[in-house]
């Protein structure tokens, strides 16, 4: 199904993603530059962004850059996908997905506009599920700052399971510049 390789020198896993995944009510696709100002609109908004590693978008160019760099980014198992919700083309939110050692990680944002309606739910359980069911990926796994409990809710309702917690982290920049505490979530294949 998926053409895989082992590559000897970093001994990293390739693999080829799906370039869309449709659910209920999404589309998963590839972002493009023209999804820059639809991004932008999302990566710039404080609250969206308060748990990440990085501080909101300032500057439209910063998104481009971004998207600029996806392609080679999806060549090196690094994926990104927007969510559509259907019919609509224009993205609301970002799914991305990386893999590594037969583990794939994985994080997700959403335009506040559209929070509380499964979507990112929806979005995850799609990426979990293709992820796990790759013969080569062992665990596929997330983290979330241990307060961010709409993303807890996220990744309980994917089905992962807390493995537990991560002293010190990460540093959030947008909340401290002391490294928080953060959940470890995981779902493996073969559990007993
Ligand atoms: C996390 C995020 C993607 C969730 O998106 P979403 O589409 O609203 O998520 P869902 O609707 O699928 O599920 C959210 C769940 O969290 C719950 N929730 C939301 N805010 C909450 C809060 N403050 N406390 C407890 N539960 C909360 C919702 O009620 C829902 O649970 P339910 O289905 O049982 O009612 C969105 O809030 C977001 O983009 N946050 C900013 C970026 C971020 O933190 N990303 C995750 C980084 S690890």
């Amino acid at each position: 199904m998926s053409p895989l390789f082992a590559d000897k020198d970093k001994s990293a896993l390739m693999l080829q993603a799906p370039e869309v995944f449709t659910t209920e009510r999404l589309i998963l696709r590839r972002p493009r530059l023209a999804d820059a100002e639809a991004i932008f609109e999302y990566a710039s908004d404080p609250k969206v962004i308060h748990y990440m590693d990085y501080r909101p978008r300032t500057d439209v160019s910063e998104v481009l850059k971004f998207l600029e760099s996806r392609p080679a980014e999806w060549e090196s198992g690094s994926f990104s996908w927007v969510l559509t919700v259907k019919p609509d083309d224009r993205p609301i939110g970002t799914i991305s997905c990386w893999v590594e050692d037969r583990a794939a990680g994985f994080g997700y944002l959403l335009n506040q506009k559209y929070w509380g309606q499964g979507y990112a739910t929806e979005a995850a359980c799609a990426v979990v599920e293709w992820a796990i069911n790759l013969p080569e990926i062992h665990r596929v796994w997330a983290t979330c700052d241990t307060e961010n409990l709409a993303s807890v809710k996220v990744l309980e309702k994917s089905g992962l399971v807390c493995e537990g917690r991560l002293r010190c982290y990460q540093i959030r920049p947008n909340i401290s510049t002391i490294p928080r505490d953060a959940f470890m979530y995981a779902k493996v294949r073969d559990a007993s």
